[in-house]
């Protein structure tokens, strides 16, 4: 095994976990001695009715119901968040609920940041004082993250990213004191997750497990929620996707994200993620089919560096030993399956993405813009492999027209 000259590893969310978790909540806010919470969520769960079932849970503990905001848009901004910290303040909470997916987590993490760390008698509150890595030095307020979501794993991460409209870019704030206070994996908060969604999202957790087994970052730690990520996610995948209502794979699935995210916040992520981002920013493709398109394509740029790793991933992968081409095939043949299972909505080629109008999301054109953009994407720098703009540009255009790149061509191209 390849150690690390150095490594440390920080985790410090309480997990709580099973079917009928979220029957702990009352209690876990009682034992934080909570007596506020403002709840943050979405319209679109509050319409499919997971709002009020946390409700009822805080109501059957005999607790007060908590003050609720539901107007987070899907791309957290900064004006949202300086809003619902304003309302934080007006009201006099003491603690912050997130239920959703990613946006409505990584929302909570930044008002969480402006209420814990802004002094008291500021005038105006601004999360922009607190962007950068490590600049938030405290322990910040109670934040319990409900997922609803089994992927982006930013209920264990010490990441958010905050969109500033205003600048147009995206702010990303990392720190140990981000990871959240406690988390609930309940697979009724998954339930409804319709299956292209639930493709995606799984895709997203097994390319964050994948790159955190493989990057430059990697640790003995990291590595073994890893392994086990991957086991859970392949285990379930498909037969959540397939039975949408079977709450031990929705369970599996949610712990098996939960793990992913505590892998790459421990070891970050590389070439996926770092073209996979600037593809989502520039043409709006969801970040879980990205990452399951550009996955198989990212392993394939780095092969030369990562054999041994991908062949110990071929025991999970393709479930006995192999070759680490044979974990590369044994990725697309996964995408190929829920391809099938999701009535082709699950596409394999950048080319095929479709926006909300039916037209081509990205286009020939894209691919140079997002080369030179996603070069400024800090995760490059713990990928295995060197990365230059005719790499990235070389990679969009095999993942657009699904070809796969040249081994060899990649190999000499860094001799
Ligand atoms: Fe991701």
């Amino acid at each position: 095994m390849r150690l690390p000259p150095f490594s440390q590893f920080c985790s410090r969310t309480r997990i709580i976990s099973g079917e009928h978790a979220l029957e702990r909540l009352p209690g876990l806010l009682s034992s934080m001695s909570v007596k506020n919470p403002l709840l943050l969520t979405d319209k679109g769960l509050e319409a499919a009715g997971l709002l009020r079932l946390v409700i009822d849970h805080i109501e059957k503990g005999k607790l007060p119901a908590p003050l609720i905001f539901t107007d987070i848009p899907p791309d957290s901004d900064l004006q949202t968040v300086n809003e619902i910290a304003h309302l934080y303040r007006e009201k006099g909470c003491d603690s912050i609920i997130a239920l959703g997916g990613g946006s409505v987590i990584d929302t909570a993490k930044a008002v969480n940041i402006v209420v814990s760390c802004a002094e008291p008698d500021a005038q105006v509150l601004d999360l922009r004082d607190f962007s950068g890595a490590d600049v938030i030095t405290q322990r910040l307020l109670p934040l319990i993250v409900l997922p609803t979501t089994a992927g982006t794993g930013s209920e264990a991460t010490i990441v958010a990213v905050i969109k500033d409209h205003e600048n147009n870019r995206k702010m990303l704030f990392t720190s140990n004191f981000l990871q959240p206070t406690a988390t609930i994996l309940d697979p009724d908060l998954t339930l409804t997750l319709p299956p292209f969604l639930t493709a995606a999202v799984g895709m997203d957790a097994l390319t964050h497990a994948i790159e955190a087994y493989t990057c430059l970052g990697k640790n003995p730690l990291s590595d073994g929620m890893s392994l086990q990520a991957i086991r859970m996610i392949i285990d379930n995948l498909e037969y959540s996707v397939a039975h949408p209502e079977d709450r031990s794979s929705r369970l599996a699935l949610a712990i098996g994200a939960n793990l992913a995210g505590q892998a790459f916040s421990n070891s970050m992520v590389g070439i996926i993620h770092t073209v996979g981002h600037t593809v989502g920013s520039i043409c709006g493709v969801h970040h879980g089919l990205c990452m399951s398109i550009l996955l198989p394509y990212g392993l394939e740029y780095n092969l030369h560096k990562i054999e041994k790793e991908l062949k110990e991933l071929s025991l999970y992968l393709c479930g006995e030993q192999k070759e680490a081409i044979g974990t590369i095939a044994a990725i697309r043949s996964l995408n190929d399956r829920l391809k099938k299972a999701t009535a082709g909505r699950h596409v394999t080629r950048l080319h095929d993405v479709l926006d909300r109008d039916k037209r081509s999301a990205v286009r020939p054109d894209h691919l140079p813009i997002i080369a030179v953009e996603a070069l400024g994407d800090g995760s490059h720098f713990y990928n295995p492999e060197q990365i230059d703009y005719d790499d990235i540009l070389y990679l969009l255009n095999a993942a657009y027209w699904g070809y796969p790149l040249d081994r060899e061509l990649i190999q000499k191209g860094h001799e």
